[in-house]
């Protein structure tokens, strides 16, 4: 680890990730003190794209854990290759009958790789991330304090391997389960709540820049005022916001108006009842009215009731 903490929060910004200030110093102490970092937060917010943009900021690979339910050993440290077991014993039986058939069966030659031991036996110090961990039971979350506190993991048949590098450790949760104290014990803890308006239109022109900072504004405006004040069954994230000003860009829109997001509407909110909540008349309006009220250029204005002339509410 050899950028500062400056240094850091300008290459990650570099590869595109927009961070404050508590998020840079969080992943900055989880490289310092070789320890794995673990993000949790709603769907959508960039918990993922840390260990993306760690990948890239590090020229390293990122070797992924895609969690699920009823995960196992098998598919995340390593299986053997049966059928090239099979095979050698078919061939030992056949050229030597009395050699001792199990010897070197268990060999590392016959060892498949899956991401956890990929990761602790790569020679380069690489990216592993622990996809939402919340997806896995307790038993396989226990199974993987040995991997996180000491960054070894154990293999009966070939005792414990230790890292060659210790790998950067990244683990996301959506929080669907609350994770055990072992596991963020051995980690260290960022959360990552929606942006605010600010950080949302640096994101948005970073990766949507073709929009153009006003419209950018008023779309994350629109999606702050939404998620404040709207009761929705799927809140929208950082990645639907990105949708919708792609959605918008290829309508040629450059303004926020009525119309256009009305029709761009399901780009950002994917529940048919979360639709007709924002589509309401009353709601339409007060969206628009928090849209437009941010201008371009002007920041800090998360409460700004300045009346515009206001579009036709049409629906
Ligand atoms: N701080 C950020 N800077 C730049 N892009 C971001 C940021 N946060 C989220 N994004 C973008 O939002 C989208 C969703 O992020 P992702 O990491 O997949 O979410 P999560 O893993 O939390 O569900 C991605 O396209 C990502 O690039
Ligand atoms: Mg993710």
């Amino acid at each position: 680890m050899d950028l500062n903490l400056d240094e850091l929060k300008r290459a990650m910004e570099k590869e595109g990730y927009v961070s404050e200030d508590d998020l840079a110093v969080t992943v900055y102490l989880a490289l310092t003190l070789k320890k794995p970092l673990l993000v949790e937060g709603a769907p959508g917010v960039g918990k993922t794209e840390i260990a993306k943009v760690l990948g890239r900021v590090f020229d390293t690979e990122v070797i992924r854990l895609q969690c699920y339910e009823g995960l196992d050993e098998n598919k995340a440290l390593y299986e053997w290759n049966y059928q090239r077991q099979l095979l050698k014993i078919q061939i030992l039986k056949d050229s030597c009958p009395h050699e001792d058939i199990e010897k070197d069966l268990f060999d590392e030659e016959y060892l498949l790789e899956r991401p956890l031991l990929k990761a602790i036996r790569s020679d380069r110090r690489v990216v592993l991330l622990i996809d939402e961990v919340d997806k896995v039971d307790e038993p396989f979350e226990a199974f993987l304090f040995e991997l996180l506190s000491d960054f070894q993991v154990s293999i009966p048949e070939l005792g414990t391997l230790e890292a060659r590098q210790i790998p950067i450790v990244v683990l996301t949760s959506n929080g669907d389960r609350e994770l055990s104290d072992g596991l963020k014990r051995r980690c260290v803890y960022l959360y990552i709540d929606y942006p605010d308006i600010d950080k949302e239109v640096r994101i948005l022109q970073m990766k949507v820049p073709e929009a153009g900072e006003r419209l950018n504004r008023q779309i994350a405006a629109a999606v702050n005022y939404i998620r404040s004040n709207l009761d929705l069954r799927k809140q929208p994230s950082i990645a639907e916001s990105l949708d919708w000003a792609r959605a918008l860009v290829a309508l040629h829109a450059d303004v926020l108006t009525v119309e256009n997001l009305t029709r761009t509407v399901n780009l950002l909110l994917k529940n048919r009842d979360d639709r007709l909540q924002v589509l309401d008349g009353g709601v339409l309006d007060e969206i628009m009215r928090h849209a437009l009220g941010e201008k371009a250029g002007e920041k800090g204005h998360t409460h700004c009731h300045c009346h515009g002339n206001l579009p036709a509410s049409s629906n």
